[in-house]
């Protein structure tokens, strides 16, 4: 602990001391009496002690709770409550305990255990959320079969496993299969399902419904053929079936997260669920279909088999967002779905990895375990499982994975019960392979070439460097994709995975005819840092010639950002070769347009400070913004003549489908008029927010009025037509900030907090509002401060409601050590104010302390 460290600093949980709880809980029995301000819980668990755990101490969390009652074995007892719990004299034979507690479900606004959005009660467990409905083992490795009865008038009573009876005014569920606390779920509104149903491999037909609030039933109906498709894809490539009657979704306004996979009743932020074609986007349904599956497949990776301890979460949300990769690739585009993802990962976890919040994707200790459900332990513990794949191959993965289903079923587990699957499937040792899971930050991988006598060697260098609290690393087994090109284009040599284990090491290739160029790297196998020394002569000729479309889009990205970089630095008009580059595969129609969007897509502003920052320069954000704003404006012209040409050939008409392939086409018609409309001063996109009769179209044309200064008409128009959907609303909001001019980002963000529809109360419109202002780099980072100020300042309005959500946006400021010494002095000020409040949380005061650190 640090020697500054007030008093009430937050306690710190360490894997190391992980100890099992010392008595089994065989089944567990709830009753809940539902009112908005003093709901009552009664439960009845039967305990039995642990042979062999003497004198084990009986220890129940609970938080926030108003103890009425408490029995064992029917007679009354007085518990000792305790910070965060209550422990109690108990038998040293199995034993009944009751208790009842008064919770209060409408003064709930951290949106975590038993709370109310619009009028209907939902639950949110995960991680920790269940202590606040009843005193409890709120932990993963206590596992129980549950009974629940509600009781109340609201139409819909939902609970986790199977429908077993109901009446006026109550209903009973019992979920047969073993579950930790924080599967718990339970729903109760005035709420409209859309039905369906599916037949399982084995024959069973399950019961499937969305359910929504009454005016919502529209936008159900993607997502069901989502979930369909989802428990199909399960089937077919893992052999995982569905082991309930019936499964239920639930959309819900007010969710701190995405969504949440608990048995049999998943429950929804209605922003990862609610479809329609006027109101969503294609990047929306696209999201919307991964959620869904992603939670679906929870069913086996996360609640078939759990985690023993929050340590572990990786196990269950690493393999899931694998899972989910799997299921989105094989629906869509595999290229572009790899491509998008890296995407995700630099912009999310790289400076997760490479700044003071850095942690390994099993870390060894939290504070707040919802502070660590973060883009490492998700998106980095998936590309852990892409690398063991491509190490063990996909014959000897698919025979680890049933393994591990078969020996864990059941049980709550451990990163060490996962690698052992693979190691007794394949006899490989995985010990060098763990420090993925142990060593935080991510390797740099220097790369250098020789060619000698039909000769080819590639020597790598790998360095990690220093992370909070690991000073040192070991060198880690990197999977290395491979290919070669000959000087005319042609591979010369097929894809070879190198496996890299030592901290330098050279590969050869024989039997060349000449020096063949290098695509490294492919599919991007694994997650590092690659660093070699290359000419644009190069990055040009493997973005026409590459056959691995990972690494021809990697291509165009670096040539992108070198020009970007020399247009900052040395103040270098735009590249010449690139700018011709991109108009030749822009016109190209033999390729994929979503491949073609996302070659045209910048890298981000953000990025390029990132760039900059490594490679030893203070990055300005103005001069970054002015940059992307110079290059796109100099492409738009080179292309003038062909802009309304390659707008009309990338038009989607008629009917609006969401698939791969249209909403592909549509990513590029909106980059096309984005560029358009820096000539035509707005006309095509006003004539496209005329005609749009989808949000994507809508949304894009609004995008490139308001970026053009040109939008208000539309924007009052847009939200006169919205204002009574809050998910388009989020959008109105989100956008106003987005395209504003960096001067001006900030007082936008603080006018839009004085509106009417602006509420603390609802975590997906601060998010729109302060993750969009987070998110526009120069407005975030104008050297006024005045961005960092407002951010500040509300989240500390916020955390007094809503901590988890407030804790997870501190992030915003996680970067700031990239910056000059005026700007790192105004964001220490902000972080200095926001751990100075009185009454912090415990999530943000762990949040910034380790930022501030
Ligand atoms: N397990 C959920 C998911 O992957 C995330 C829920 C996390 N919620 C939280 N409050 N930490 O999809
Ligand atoms: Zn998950």
């Amino acid at each position: 602990m640090k020697d500054a460290a007030p008093e009430t600093a937050p306690e710190t949980f360490y894997l190391k001391d992980y100890t099992p709880f010392g008595f089994e809980v065989q089944s567990v029995e709830l009753t809940f009496r539902l009112a908005p301000g003093a709901t009552r819980v009664q439960s009845r668990i039967h305990f039995a002690p642990k042979p062999g755990a003497a004198n084990p101490e009986f220890f129940l969390h609970g938080e926030q709770l108003s103890l009425i009652s408490a029995a064992v074995d029917g007679a009354p007892v007085t518990p000792t409550l305790t910070e965060g719990g209550l422990t109690c004299n108990v038998p040293d034979q199995p034993f009944v305990w009751e208790a009842e507690v008064e919770i209060d479900p409408q003064g709930n606004t951290a949106l975590e255990g038993l709370y109310m959005s619009n009028g209907m009660y939902c639950t949110q467990c995960e991680a920790e959320g269940f202590r606040k409905i009843t005193y409890y083992p709120d932990r993963p490795d206590v596992m129980s079969t549950f009974k629940v009865r509600i009781e109340g008038d609201e139409p819909v009573k939902l609970s986790n496993g199977n429908p077993t009876a109901s009446g006026a005014g109550w209903a009973e569920w019992h979920d047969p299969w073993p579950k930790p606390a924080y599967l718990f779920a339970l729903v109760a509104g005035d709420l409209v399902n859309h039905p369906d149903s599916f037949t399982t491999m084995s024959g069973k037909e399950v019961e499937l419904n969305i359910w929504v609030r009454p005016g919502d039933e529209g936008k159900c109906a993607f997502g069901m053929e989502a979930l369909k498709k989802s428990m199909k894809w399960d089937e077919d490539a893992y052999g995982r079936e569905y082991d309930l009657d019936i499964f239920n979704i639930v959309a819900v306004d007010d969710f701190n997260m995405g969504a949440m996979e608990n048995k049999g009743l998943n429950i929804f932020n209605s922003s990862c669920v609610l479809a329609s074609p006027e109101t969503s986007t294609d990047a929306n349904f696209e999201r919307i279909e991964a959620i869904i599956a992603h939670e679906y497949f929870h069913n086996w990776t996360g609640n078939r088999i759990t985690c023993r301890d929050w340590f572990q979460l990786c196990l269950k949300e690493g393999l899931t967002v694998f899972r989910d990769a799997q299921f989105t690739a094989d629906m869509r585009s595999a290229p572009v779905k790899r491509i998008s993802d890296v995407i995700d990962l630099r912009a999310r976890q790289f400076p997760e990895d490479g700044g003071p919040l850095a942690h390994p994707v099993r870390p060894e200790q939290f504070q707040e375990i919802n502070n660590f459900y973060t883009a490492t332990i998700y998106e980095k513990g998936a590309e852990v499982i892409g690398m063991l794949k491509r190490l063990v191959g996909d014959e000897d993965y698919a025979k680890a994975v049933t393994l591990y289903f078969d020996r864990h079923d059941g049980q709550a587990c451990t990163i060490e019960d996962w690698l052992k699957v693979f190691e007794d499937a394949t006899g490989r040792d995985l010990s060098q392979f763990k420090r993925w899971y142990s060593q935080a930050g991510t390797p740099h991988l220097k790369v250098s070439e020789d060619y000698a006598d039909g000769t080819y060697t590639l020597t790598f260098e790998q360095s990690t460097p220093p992370t909070p609290g690991q000073p040192d690393k070991d060198p880690r087994v990197i999977p290395i994709a491979v290919g070669l090109l000959g000087p005319n284009g042609d591979e010369v040599c097929a894809t070879r995975v190198l496996e890299m284990t030592e901290a330098k090491q050279s590969f050869t290739f024989d039997g060349l005819a000449a020096k063949p160029v290098p695509s490294i790297l492919r599919e991007f196998s694994a997650p590092v840092i690659l660093e070699r020394e290359t000419s644009n002569a190069e990055r040009a000729f493997l973005l026409a010639h590459d056959t691995d479309p990972f690494n021809r889009w990697e291509a165009g990205n670096a040539l992108a950002r070198e020009a970007r970089v020399a247009m900052v630095l040395e103040g270098a008009a735009p590249d010449a070769d690139y700018l011709d580059a991109l108009q030749k595969l822009l016109r190209d129609d033999s390729q994929d347009p979503a491949f073609r969007a996302l070659v045209l897509s910048p890298p981000s502003q953000s990025d390029i400070a990132q760039t900059l920052f490594e490679r030893g320069h203070v990055p300005d954000p103005q001069k970054i913004f002015d940059a992307a704003e110079t290059f796109a404006q100099t492409l738009a012209q080179q292309l003038a003549d062909s802009l309304p040409r390659l707008y009309a050939d990338t038009t989607v008409s008629g009917a609006y489908s969401p698939d791969a392939i249209s909403s592909g086409k549509r990513d590029l018609n909106g980059r096309i008029l984005s560029l358009l409309t820096r000539l035509d001063g707005g006309q095509q996109a006003a004539r496209q927010y005329e005609d749009a009769d989808n949000m994507t179209q809508q949304y894009a044309a609004l995008t490139c009025l308001l970026k053009a200064e040109k939008g208000d008409a539309q924007s009052q128009a847009f939200f006169e037509q919205w204002k009574g959907d809050r998910l388009v609303m989020d959008k109105w909001f989100a956008l106003q900030i987005a395209s504003a001019a960096p001067e001006t980002a900030a007082s936008v963000a603080r006018d839009l907090t004085q509106h009417e529809l602006f509420t603390l109360k609802n975590p997906n419109r601060f998010r729109a509002v302060m993750g969009a202002l987070a998110g526009h780099h120069a407005g975030f980072h104008h050297a006024s401060g005045a961005g960092y100020r407002l951010l500040a300042e509300n989240l500390i309005a916020l955390d007094k409601l809503n901590p988890q959500t407030t804790a997870r946006m501190c992030a915003a400021f996680q970067t700031w050590k990239r910056y000059d010494a005026d700007r790192q002095a105004l964001i220490r000020t902000e972080l200095e104010r926001i751990a100075g409040t009185e009454g912090l949380s415990r999530d943000t005061t762990e949040m910034v302390t380790r930022i501030l650190d």
